[in-house]
């Protein structure tokens, strides 16, 4: 059974919990279970493990949508007030782990849905600038090229997206050093995806694409995930 809370947490309220401050939730905050980040062995992931500037890979809310972990490398405390295709407005408010450096987004891209699969991934987090990417350190669809900022709450800074990635919302045990994912931020697509790409979920995921993680996440390298990245 699917258990979907709206919730609102804001980081005072965090903080006098003895919670983590994380993103700063609004009227888009959207909790689901909670689940611990695990590597492939299925030991629980340091955040000071994660490797800076690289694309990581775990499936969340669901079995079969995928998100980006990202360790941008550098602090990122600022908020961010963005807006939802639906005019929905919401704040973003940056990294968590002992940097404030680690991010998490839906890899389902805003625009019309390319997603990483087994097989090829047009979307990632791009580190270098290239001839079709004047910014550097977006995440890209080379579907239509839209380019969403990682540490403005994946804000869309090109292309055709007519808003940002839903962020993962994370928090971060400082006893452990322990990630884990509580929700979603944003502009939620997974009615649509779930939608588009029916027949092949079902097939993939043994009918079960949309059954909630609980639990634990198992976080796995881009490249060891995917077969064939599409760089642009
Ligand atoms: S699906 Fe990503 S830009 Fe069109």
């Amino acid at each position: 059974m699917q258990r979907r809370d709206f919730f609102r947490l804001c980081a005072a309220s965090a903080a006098a919990a003895g919670m983590p401050a994380f993103a700063v939730a609004g009227a888009t905050a959207r909790r689901y279970a909670r689940a611990l980040l695990v590597d492939a062995r299925g030991e629980p992931l340091r955040a000071a493990s994660v490797p800076p500037r690289r694309n990581l890979i775990f499936h969340y809310p669901y079995t079969a949508t995928p998100c980006f972990l990202l360790n941008l490398g550098r602090p990122v405390r600022g908020s961010a007030r963005l807006r939802t295709a639906d005019r929905r407005d919401y704040e973003w408010n940056g990294g968590v782990g002992p940097q404030r450096s680690i991010v998490a987004y839906s890899a389902i891209c805003a625009h019309q849905l390319a997603y990483p699969t087994r097989e090829i991934s047009f979307i990632s987090f791009r580190a270098e600038a290239s001839a079709r990417n004047r910014h550097a350190d977006v995440i890209h669809c080379c579907a239509e090229h839209s380019q969403y900022d990682p540490a403005e709450g994946a804000r869309v800074v090109a292309g055709p997206a007519t808003q940002p990635l839903a962020a993962i919302l994370l928090e971060h045990e400082p006893a452990t050093d322990a990630l884990y994912a509580v929700g979603t931020l944003g502009g939620e697509l997974f009615d649509a995806f779930f939608a588009k790409y029916a027949m092949r979920l079902a097939l993939e995921n043994g009918a079960a694409e949309r059954r909630e993680v609980a639990g634990t996440a198992v976080v796995t390298a881009l490249e060891q995930y995917c077969r064939q990245q599409v760089k642009c």
